[in-house]
């Protein structure tokens, strides 16, 4: 069992108050599409990731940087944003494309509750694709810990709340963990309801229904999918890199 001080999960980046989360562990997450393609450009060898709010802050960070190596990412209600070089959908962030680049992400809600989580102890970036991952560095955790899901526009997304679920039961080992709150229980029980046919859940949630008319399925596939790295996305003054990445150099 874990050893954290507290365990809870909040449902969407509004739902909380940025000081809730100092000198807490957080981990922030949009499975469907912020957090997974976060990771895969990692996996992909980007050099960092520096999560905006909006187009204001996208534009003044290009500006001030202003190198050769920088992307500009994101979208708005799923769409890639015009004049953008990415959008959102992790088959876009390909080795070719990401490999050393530094990239600037502009999404609708996953950036979003990044940067109110910015005051938090440490803030990790996690989606199905690194589920053992984050759950190995927060078993080792002596902390509170807050699962941020991002959700949509102020309301739950059930793939968010599915995930922090599924972290939720390994922190206990299978069992709810005594130091569970309320949000946390709330996951738990949601993810041992469906935890047989997490994929099935996802492609029927409201956002991968949402997606399928604005993108191709295989990003609701690619994002269904468990385990399929071991990056630990990391925030350190305004920018999230591979924590295994920076312990190599
Ligand atoms: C978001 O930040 O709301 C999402 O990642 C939207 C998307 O699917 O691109």
């Amino acid at each position: 069992m874990a050893n954290l001080k507290t365990l809870d999960v909040f449902f969407s980046s509004q739902s909380f108050h940025e000081e809730e989360l100092r000198n807490k562990v957080v981990v922030v997450i949009d499975v469907l599409r912020a957090s997974s393609t976060i990771i895969t450009a990692l996996m992909n060898q980007a050099k960092g990731i520096i999560p905006v709010e909006d187009m204001g802050e996208a534009s003044r960070i290009s500006q001030s940087v202003g190198s050769d190596n920088l992307l500009l990412c994101g979208e708005k209600d799923g769409i890639k944003i015009e004049g953008y070089d990415l959008g959102n959908s992790p088959f876009e962030y390909n080795s070719d494309t990401v490999k050393n680049k530094t990239l600037i992400l502009n999404t609708t809600n996953g950036t979003k509750a990044i940067k109110k989580a910015v005051g938090s102890a440490e803030l990790y970036v996690g989606s199905f694709l690194n589920l053992s991952t984050i759950v190995q560095t927060l078993h080792e955790e002596e902390k509170d810990i807050v699962l941020v899901c991002a959700g949509w526009r102020r309301r739950m997304a059930i793939e968010d709340l599915l995930f922090a679920g599924n972290i939720v039961h390994k922190l206990g080992n299978g069992s709810l963990h005594p130091e569970a709150r309320d949000g946390a229980k709330v996951a738990f029980g949601l993810y041992d309801k469906f935890r047989d046919n997490i994929p099935e859940v996802i492609h029927s949630s409201n956002h991968a229904v949402r997606l399928k008319d604005l993108t191709d399925e295989k990003d609701v596939d690619y994002c269904s999918q468990t385990d399929i790295c071991d990056i630990l996305p990391v925030l350190n003054d305004g920018i999230i890199t591979n924590f295994y990445a920076k312990k190599e150099v």
